[in-house]
């Protein structure tokens, strides 16, 4: 448990020069330093600790018994900005711009006139991965898309626009909607649908690797938690985004990994994909399951299901987008249930389907809460649905947190 503590400032520098009287740090209680060890000076204290900062100038050592990297420390980015540039003789020198020169120039030399591959998803990591990579070797890299049938409305159309058009990548489009779809049929349980469409992710996208001949290396939007997170061996971490990671590929074909963006985390990849020219709808793009609608269509998926799903789930999004809430949410999106309930139409009885609206806000998907939606755009999106998706008679919203809930519901 932290508590709030007034730091009281014995020594300005180096680490509190830019601080203002009374500012507050969180503090475990119960800790406390008896004596500052030799060399060190005592730099700061609070009211029920002596000594709660301290500092060794000629070693350029320093300790403080607060937290100031959690959130809610208002001054810790300062102290730790101080710390950085006095001390540590740091530079801010990290700019989107200088990541990206540095970025091309190592993936030159790393890959010589080696042949790279790259599984583009359409999300925001793949994609500033391969312009990246594209603007460091042109030609050499390869892109390849597999449209499982399971997208959202358009969005295979806009991969092939933004990637292959604008950016000019080399870039191969796998209409495999078909052979996704014959595998799933039948199957209702919400793993196996995920193991299916992992499987034949991977069959795929070994057939196209193989079409293409000797290739060195495989590009990957790899980020710094997902790197944090695979060292930690985080079980159920990995196992999400197992089927991206195209971890299942045969052992006769080997690449080399390269994973320009390990060291960034999500909202600087989005930084480099802008000075990138990478537009907003990629850049912005809120995360989707590798398996996308085969977890939102729950039980069977069909082809009529899928359609029906993707035409509701397309108005979520432009009504969300429409009234400004796209960004601010971490994920927004329509489920479509296996229950039916009566309605009705003019003076006609229905019985259609049951469809869900989900929108949950979250910092990084381990927890997540509903969003709280104003009345009018809850209103529009459900008007808009039953009137224009045949099928539907029924919208309902999702007011479940993570936990308990997930933010998928299957
Ligand atoms: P849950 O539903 O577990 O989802 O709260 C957490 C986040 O992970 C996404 N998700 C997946 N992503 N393959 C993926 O690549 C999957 O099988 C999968 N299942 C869930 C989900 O959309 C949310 O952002």
């Amino acid at each position: 448990m932290l508590f709030r503590s007034i730091l009281q400032i014995i020594k300005e520098k180096p680490l509190f020069s830019r601080l203002p009287a009374g500012v507050e740090v969180r503090m475990s209680q119960g800790d406390r330093i008896r004596e500052a060890p030799p060399g060190f000076a005592v730099l700061a204290a609070t009211a029920g600790t002596p000594i709660a900062a301290v500092g060794d100038d000629q070693r350029r050592l320093y300790g403080v018994q607060f937290h100031p990297g959690v959130f809610r420390t208002a001054a810790g980015f300062t102290i730790l900005q101080s710390f950085l540039y006095g001390p540590c003789d740091c530079r801010p020198s990290w700019t989107p711009q200088s990541f990206i020169d540095r970025t091309i120039a190592g993936i030159k030399e790393e890959v010589g006139d080696g042949r790279v591959l790259c599984a583009l998803s359409g999300g925001v990591d793949s994609a500033v991965s391969a312009v990246l990579a594209h603007r460091a070797i042109g030609s050499q890299l390869t892109c390849v898309f597999v449209d499982h049938g399971l997208l959202r409305k358009n969005e295979a159309a806009e991969v092939q626009r933004v990637f292959a058009e604008k950016f000019r990548l080399n870039l191969i489009v796998v209409d495999a909607a078909e052979r996704f779809l014959n595998r799933l049929r039948g199957v209702v349980d919400p793993e196996e649908k995920r193991r299916v469409v992992g499987e034949e992710f991977i069959r795929v996208f070994e057939e196209e690797a193989r079409k293409l001949g000797k290739i060195d290396f495989l590009l990957q939007g790899t980020l710094y938690p997902d790197v944090i997170e695979s060292m930690a061996g985080n079980g159920q971490s990995v196992k999400v985004k197992s089927h991206h990671n195209v971890g299942g590929l045969p052992a006769d074909l080997q690449f080399k990994l390269l994973e320009p963006l390990r060291l960034l985390f999500k909202d600087e990849v989005r930084v480099v994909g802008k000075e990138l020219g990478i537009p907003d709808e990629v850049v912005w793009r809120q995360p989707f399951p590798g398996p996308g609608l085969a977890v939102r269509v729950i039980g069977e998926v069909t082809p009529e299901r899928l359609a029906l799903l993707r035409e509701a789930d397309s108005i979520v999004n432009q009504e969300i987008t429409a009234a400004g809430w796209s960004r601010k949410l971490w994920q927004s999106f329509a489920i479509l249930t296996g229950e039916k309930s009566t309605g009705m139409a003019g003076d006609q009885r229905t019985y259609e389907s049951v469809l869900v609206l989900r929108a949950v806000t979250s910092e990084d998907a381990m927890t997540a809460d509903w969003a709280k939606l104003p009345y009018e755009l809850l209103d529009r999106i459900a008007r808009r649905v039953i009137a224009e998706v045949p099928g539907v008679n029924r919208v309902v919203y999702d007011i479940t947190a993570k936990p308990p809930g997930t933010i998928e519901w299957e």
